[in-house]
């Protein structure tokens, strides 16, 4: 590997390593805008300026790549890069300067603010004037579809937004248009957002606020957000989120980029909405049994005195529900796993995986076995099991599984349905259960790649609404005698 000195420390680093990336490996923040991990490198901000010596310009971090060690002495430093010199210090000002040429003063009303390259780097970099005697250019705000809110005033044509269309989701919807002072974003003629399915991205990719989110705009300052990791349950990808939280409401989801996994950056529409979902502490909380409203305990009691039990687990609960949910199994082989979502793969390079069930493969491991829920109807229809207790959601069950579990239940001498919500099919069972939601626990999965990603509460729980080990522990434990 070859060595190269940042501001006089050597390190080493892969040859072909781009500067900026061997800057942030070594601890050295490298202010830039047109940089993304995911995206070509287009050196158009030219705000990564660096010194290299031996280099008579100042050269864009971003697009410089550390040259291989000569053969005859691989020991060499091969580079020498400075990023606090008084010239990098005064071009990194006048880029500033320049970039808030046309940018409008309008912060306090920005839905960037708090979470702004701009406001930053002018804070860190910038030099606090400006010579702009000319009037500012003006723009209206556009609408690119219904998703997604341009304001061109705001734009530093960085560019990120169009190499998102162009190479990650492929649909080239954006382009760069005129020269200039009068160079903007738009989208070709009579193209706009809304048949892009990964379309929320070019707002997280936006370093300033000319991208904003219609959903978002204007609901909430960032700086009241507190931000919990997460992750999706869209599809056993697993794909880690940041959930965006105040005062017990969820007002976004966002991606969580791992370190070193291009593919974390972006996540669907589907997935980026669903946060709506969860906004529901209003829910019904109530245990019933046949019906009428009971106390847990009554459930758990009726549990208790029904006899040889099996379980049915969906995979889109996390790790530790599968395992409590498994141990009320009477035996090993009474563990079924259910959830037959697929989701359509539009972006194969993002999309590696159609199954729709987030933790298939943590309830696996755990002994649960799909697609043999006909075995476990047959089972009851003999009488060999008395009790089923079914951990579900109605949002990831086919027609024809809700109607084969809907048979279950009916056949079932004793059903316990544990839900967020009570659907249809959970009031045909004997007792149910209110459970919290899977952003107000915390507990881990197992995404198809077999990796393990945690999830943690991000929400308080309703009164009276717990998690699966809660009530497992709950429907375990024998009632005290009165
Ligand atoms: S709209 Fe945002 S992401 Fe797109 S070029 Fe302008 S500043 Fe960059
Ligand atoms: S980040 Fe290097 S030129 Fe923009």
């Amino acid at each position: 590997m070859p060595t190269i000195k940042i501001n006089d420390v050597e390190m080493s680093v892969n040859p072909g390593t781009l500067v900026l990336d061997a800057c942030r490996a070594a601890g050295v923040d490298i202010p830039h805008y047109c940089y993304h991990p995911a995206l070509t490198p287009v050196a158009t901000c030219r705000m990564c300026l660096v010194e290299i010596k031996g280099q008579p310009k100042l050269a864009t971090s971003c697009t410089t790549t550390v040259p291989p060690a000569p053969k005859d002495n691989p020991e060499a430093v091969v580079m020498e890069v400075f990023t606090n010199t008084p010239g990098v210090a005064d071009a990194r000002a006048g880029v500033m300067e320049f970039l808030l040429m046309n940018h409008p003063l309008d912060c306090p009303i920005c839905d960037q603010a708090g979470e702004c390259k701009l406001q930053d780097y002018s804070y860190s970099y910038g030099s606090g004037d400006s010579r702009m005697a000319e009037v500012k250019r003006r723009y209206r705000y556009e609408d690119l579809g219904a998703k997604i809110v341009i304001d061109k005033n705001r734009c530093i044509h960085c560019t990120r937004c169009v190499r998102f269309t162009r190479e990650i989701s492929g649909g080239s919807e954006l382009t760069v248009a005129n020269r200039g002072s009068r160079l903007e974003v738009t989208t070709y003629t009579g193209k706009s957002l809304d048949q892009n399915p990964f379309a929320g991205n070019v707002v997280d990719l936006c370093p300033v606020g000319a991208l904003t989110s219609r959903d978002f705009r204007f609901r909430k300052r960032v700086w009241f957000l507190k931000r919990t990791p997460s992750i999706s349950r869209h599809s056993a990808l697993g794909s880690p989120l940041w959930i965006d939280h105040e005062g017990n409401t969820i007002y976004r989801f966002r991606p969580r980029p791992l370190e070193g996994r291009n593919d974390t950056h972006f996540i669907s529409d589907e997935e980026r909405y669903a946060y709506a979902r969860y906004n529901r502490p209003d829910r019904p909380v109530q245990p019933l049994l046949h019906g009428a409203a009971a106390t847990g305990d009554a459930v758990s009691e009726a549990f208790q005195s029904a006899g040889t039990c099996a379980v049915i687990g969906q995979g889109t609960f996390g790790c530790d529900a599968a395992q409590r949910l498994g141990e009320l199994a009477s035996a090993p082989e009474l563990r079924y796993g259910s959830g037959e979502k697929m989701v359509p793969v539009v972006l194969p390079k993002l999309q590696t995986s159609a199954d729709g069930i987030l933790n298939r493969r943590g309830f696996t491991e755990r002994g649960f076995r799909f697609g043999v829920l006909e075995e476990l109807l047959a089972r009851i229809e003999r009488g060999e099991v008395k009790a089923v207790v079914l951990l579900h959601d109605a949002a990831f069950s086919s027609v024809r599984e809700t109607d084969l579990l809907g048979r279950i239940l009916k056949a079932a001498p004793f059903s316990l349905a544990l839900e967020v919500e009570a659907s249809d099919l959970g009031r045909r069972a004997t007792a149910w259960l209110p459970l919290a939601s899977y952003v107000e626990e915390s507990d881990f999965i197992v995404n198809h790649d077999g990796e393990l990603r945690r999830y943690q509460k991000a929400l308080e729980p309703p009164k009276g609404a717990r998690a699966m080990p809660a009530w497992a522990k709950a429907l375990a434990a024998v009632p005290a005698a009165v």
